[in-house]
């Protein structure tokens, strides 16, 4: 008689210590939240609130989830999708696939970008209405305005063409080998600010390396004429290293500050804790060049044993805006940052922007890098999430 009681009390004592246990290994199971809530938070930004963005694929003619639930946990580095396995519990991971593929309309003609050519679009400052140019481009990324009133618009896949007339050119020949993979390709263009006297046209692009086996690539600036549908007398002025293999966080857009300086930024190609903070490398870089690619004497750097001397600012992510301010002539930037950590700032020479070890946004999966946003709350990181940041000094 003892004997059972003891025998049911340790049965019971074990249910307990399971139970506890099992609760513990139960992943943020207090905390779990819905499919759309987790879409809105953690993938809206990339694919759209509307999963508009989703590019028509494979899977999602695939019964069941299991590839969507892969692609969630795993992510696809080389293209830029975040892993979300940290993220996320297994339950999550399975409903987010679910959600993601039933809200895939049957009729993919339904899924149609936010900004649509009919209609009126509201901004909060303005509604403007939107009139198409030029049709049957896949990715335009950079434009220039010729003298002549044609306009160079380059395609990110790597092709070039003029609209002259109401009419795009058969693709341009002559571009150097490119990297035409995730967001990288064929990028901006620009005309050397004396471009009536000299016919400088500035391309910059995802330079293939010819050299590796695997496709690997990194940000380049070249300049070239054009004469008939040719580019000629090409130069390449820049070409980043070391490159990589990943297909995302390219910069480029091209500035001349009217000074004879270029000003371009890289990105830190997906690799933050690699580039950004060491000056050995070109990547998460605004760089100042001459007009021909020589390096000004007077760059931040050109003192400094082992960095690399066309740096001009570091410690970003992926800067994509560069403009010169007409009347003061500074140098403005734009870049894209994680989460909640687009930075709009005022580039001045030698400076450190921070990323990663400083940023206001937290990563695409949910992981936090710096101590700085550990104080925040997410709520005030996804309402609040841009900001300007003006160097000290
Ligand atoms: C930082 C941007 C970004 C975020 C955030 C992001 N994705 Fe993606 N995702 C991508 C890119 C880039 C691709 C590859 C190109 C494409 O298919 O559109 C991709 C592809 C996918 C695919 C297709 C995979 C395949 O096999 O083709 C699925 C499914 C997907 N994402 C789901 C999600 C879900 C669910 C979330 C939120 C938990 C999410 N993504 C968050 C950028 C992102």
């Amino acid at each position: 008689m003892k004997n059972r009681n003891l025998f049911l009390l340790l049965g019971l004592v074990l249910i307990i210590i399971q139970v506890a246990h099992s609760c513990k290994n139960m992943p943020r199971a207090t905390q779990a939240r819905d499919a759309a809530t987790n879409y809105r938070m953690f993938c809206a930004g990339c694919h759209g609130d509307n999963l508009e963005k989703f590019a028509a694929k494979q899977w999602m003619e695939e019964a069941g989830t299991a590839s969507v639930e892969r692609s969630i946990r795993n992510g696809i580095l080389d293209i830029g999708m975040p892993a979300f396995a940290k993220t996320f519990s297994d339950r999550e991971i399975k409903e987010l696939a679910g959600y993601v593929k039933k809200g895939i309309p049957a009729d993919r003609a339904l899924l149609k970008p936010a900004v649509t050519a009919e209609g009126i679009v509201k901004s909060e400052e303005y509604n403007f209405v939107i009139d198409t140019v030029v049709t049957g481009l896949e990715v335009p990324w950079g434009l220039a305005f010729l003298p002549n009133g044609d306009l160079l618009i380059s395609e990110r896949k790597g092709t070039l063409h003029t609209f002259s007339n109401g009419r795009l050119s058969a693709p341009i020949e002559g571009l150097p080998p490119i990297m035409a993979f995730g967001q990288g390709g064929l990028l901006d263009l620009a005309l050397h600010p004396d471009y009536d006297k000299n016919s400088w046209i500035y391309i910059s692009y995802s330079a293939l390396d010819t050299t590796s086996e695997k496709r690997t690539g990194s940000t380049g600036v070249m300049r070239a004429r054009l004469s008939e549908n040719k580019l000629t007398d090409q130069e390449i002025l820049f070409i980043g290293s070391p490159a990589t293999d990943r297909g995302h966080h390219w910069g480029c857009k091209l500035a001349f500050d009217g000074k004879g300086y270029l000003f371009f930024g890289v990105g830190e190609r997906g690799q933050h804790f690699d580039f950004p903070q060491r000056l050995d490398n070109t990547n998460g870089k605004i760089h100042r060049i001459h007009d021909d690619g020589r390096i000004p004497a007077d760059n931040p750097f050109v003192n400094t044993p082992g960095a690399i001397k066309s740096i001009y600012s570091y410690g970003h992510r992926n800067p994509q805006g560069t403009v010169i301010h007409p009347t003061t002539g500074d140098v403005w930037e734009t870049e894209h940052g994680p989460m909640g950590g687009d930075e709009l700032n005022l580039i001045k020479p030698g400076m450190n922007y921070g990323w990663p070890v400083i940023s206001y946004g937290i990563n695409y999966d949910g992981t936090v890098l710096t101590e700085l946003t550990e104080k925040k709350e997410w709520s005030s990181r996804f309402s609040n999430g841009h900001h300007l940041s003006l160097p000290v000094g």
